[in-house]
């Protein structure tokens, strides 16, 4: 098999990445993709950082076994922790993040409030620090720690009561500020995107970094000159470290 034909590999803790395998579909819709989520160890964003590094180096190392020509940590948790590391250990492959997107969020919110939601860990690391940074100034930037949204929705639930009860507890201490915008730190969150619609109401503009991260995707298949030719549909095969994996509708 040449390198243009196969496939490109996704990793999340869970079924988080799934939502921006979604969005590269739509992009990329002639590649292969194998994605591998690692429910039994989920959630990543409580454990520590170390913890979290050993797990992404060992799904890393499933994907290579597969044969993968990319690899996309479709996690901002293991990005943050563990972008760095990957990238210096497997030099011989491009290995694509994803980070809350800000940019985004502060162009459409001028003087106003962003709120992040994010797990724990993304929140507390260096790469997050830094990409706030970058915008602090421009607007009032609160970083919103979402322990428990996770597993919810690891757990197969996105819409109803227990959904609701959460966000609006997370939420109601911002009820007096005028929120631009939230941004979706998170892969799994745009699950529950829906929900949290119904709650914060349509002024307030939900993003998400898929795009990014697929636009960043596209740029490196077709700068390491990867990009698959063949014109037929794409094939996408997923793995899962728990036997007892709730799956959710491409
Ligand atoms: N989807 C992961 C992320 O984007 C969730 C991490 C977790 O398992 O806590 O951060």
């Amino acid at each position: 098999m040449n390198n243009r034909e196969r496939p490109i590999g996704f990793f999340d803790s869970g079924v988080g990445g799934i939502s921006v395998l979604k969005e590269s579909l739509k992009v990329l819709p002639n590649e292969d993709f194998v994605y591998f989520g690692d429910s039994l160890n989920a959630p990543y964003g409580t454990r520590n950082v170390n913890e979290v590094k050993k797990l992404t180096f060992n799904a890393v190392d499933f994907l290579l076994d597969k044969g993968v020509k990319v690899i996309v940590i479709a996690c901002n948790t293991a990005t943050s922790a563990a972008i760095d590391a990957l990238r210096e250990r497997y030099t011989g492959i491009p290995i694509i993040g994803i980070e809350p997107a800000l940019k985004p969020a502060v162009e459409v919110s001028r003087g106003k409030s962003v709120i992040i939601m994010a797990t724990p860990m993304t929140l507390v690391e260096k790469k997050f620090s830094d990409l706030m940074k970058l915008y602090n100034e421009e607007v009032n930037i609160i970083p919103l720690p979402c322990a428990g949204l996770v597993e919810l929705i690891e757990n197969g639930i996105i819409e109803g009561n227990e959904i609701e009860e959460y966000l609006k507890e997370k939420l109601k201490k911002f009820g007096h500020l005028d929120v631009a915008s939230i941004v979706l730190g998170c892969t799994h969150y745009p699950f529950i995107k829906n929900e949290l619609a119904k709650i914060v109401g349509e002024k307030t503009v939900i993003i998400d970094g898929s795009i990014g991260t697929v636009n960043q995707l596209k740029r490196q298949l077709t700068c390491n000159n990867i990009l698959n030719e063949k014109k037929t549909k794409g094939i996408v095969t997923i793995y899962s470290s728990s036997i007892n994996d709730n799956t959710i509708d491409l």
